[in-house]
């Protein structure tokens, strides 16, 4: 088959990262006779600094030519402390979901059987979690009206969602859950927010055409309680797109490392993978990131971006071998035991594939 992928590996350890997903990617394509076609591409920080802008249209082109694009990481301290700046690394890739369509943010949070207890909760309290945050992804109050008023000393940001945007993301929460077990979450703070009061009267209104699905209506601030103190109570999570950025970084450190976890946006044609992480920018340059997250997102593109169900398993069990045989990226050693490299993590799961 050939696969035409966009590469976007963005900043600080995004290139590291993205390396070690290419190279794994590479040999799986090599071992079932793909052929990729890797389109790289500018974005973030590093596309502002070379064309003053965070997602160029040169860049956009490319992922509307891609089936697929795989992305690192964006943002830049330099950016972080200046209120001020008037273009902002984040804005692209804002701008890039909003562009490619991409509405539903896939998140899952599972464990690793030889993490248990790198996790920061107890064992039973974690043992078979496994999760998926259905974030909406390009409405809320990250694409509300903000603004300034009363020379600058008052400001706000708007929360503003349709019953067809609820509609679309609900939609794939339920079809999500038949696939599973079958349990649905409402995340919500309709006991507060009108937006939120949409969202569980739509929600409600569908519940009809999925008999089987059982729904639950949850506060944001108890679900976010709960994560922490039985996770493993929870299925398929649908929410808006500010409560989902929230929760699923604090659901994707459960596996023991925040360096773990996949995810997809998907929404039109073309779908994106990256990791959960962020561009990690005091390990920019020193080789020691963790790349699992980014090469479970590679997994995903396989399955979900081209239907290709054993190259992603192969690689989802070269990934839970690495983690057997310790050959693990610093943040997973314990005590003298001898850290890896990123690139050399991605250079044994290459191996492996082989
Ligand atoms: C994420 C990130 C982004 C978000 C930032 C970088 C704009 O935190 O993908 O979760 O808030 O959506
Ligand atoms: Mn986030």
């Amino acid at each position: 088959m050939k696969l035409k992928i966009a590469l976007l590996a963005g900043d600080g350890i995004g290139p590291e990262v993205i390396d070690q997903a290419v190279k794994v990617s590479d040999a799986i394509a090599k071992k079932f006779d793909h052929q990729i076609e890797w389109m790289p591409a500018l974005t973030g920080a590093v596309a502002i600094d070379a064309v003053g802008e965070p997602y160029p249209d040169s860049t956009h082109e490319v992922c509307l030519a891609s089936d697929a694009v795989l992305f690192g990481a964006i943002g830049h301290p330099r950016f972080d402390n200046d209120p001020s700046a008037k273009v902002r690394p984040e804005q692209g890739l804002l701008k890039m979901r909003q562009k490619l369509g991409l509405f539903a943010n896939v998140r899952p949070t599972f464990t690793f059987p030889s993490l248990i207890d790198k996790s920061p909760l107890k064992r039973e309290r974690i043992e078979g979690t496994d999760l998926v945050f259905l974030r909406e992804l390009t409405g809320g109050i990250y694409f509300g009206e903000r603004g300034r008023k009363d020379d600058g000393n008052t400001a706000f940001d708007t929360c503003t969602y349709t019953r067809s945007e609820i509609q679309r993301l609900a939609k794939k929460g339920f079809e999500l859950a038949m696939t599973r077990s079958k349990k649905l979450c409402c995340v919500d703070k309709a006991n507060v927010l009108e937006s939120s009061r949409l969202w569980r009267e739509t929600v409600q209104s569908m519940e009809k055409d999925y008999p089987e699905v059982e729904v639950a209506y949850e506060f944001v601030d108890a679900v976010a309680m709960r994560l922490v103190q039985w996770p493993n109570s929870y299925d398929v999570l649908i929410t808006e797109n500010l409560f989902g950025d929230i929760l699923t970084d604090e659901a994707s450190v459960i596996s023991g490392s925040m360096g773990l976890m996949p995810s997809a946006s998907v929404g039109s044609k073309i779908s994106l993978f990256e990791p959960i992480h962020g561009s990690f920018p005091q390990a920019t340059g020193k080789d020691i990131a963790n790349p699992l997250a980014t090469v479970l997102s590679a997994a995903m593109m396989f399955e979900m971006a081209f239907g290709l169900h054993e190259e992603g398993a192969l690689i989802r069990k070269i990934v839970d071998q690495s983690l057997e045989e310790g050959i693990v990226t610093e943040d997973l050693i314990e005590g003298n035991d001898k850290a890896y490299k990123t690139s050399e993590v991605g250079d044994y799961l290459a191996s492996q594939i082989k």
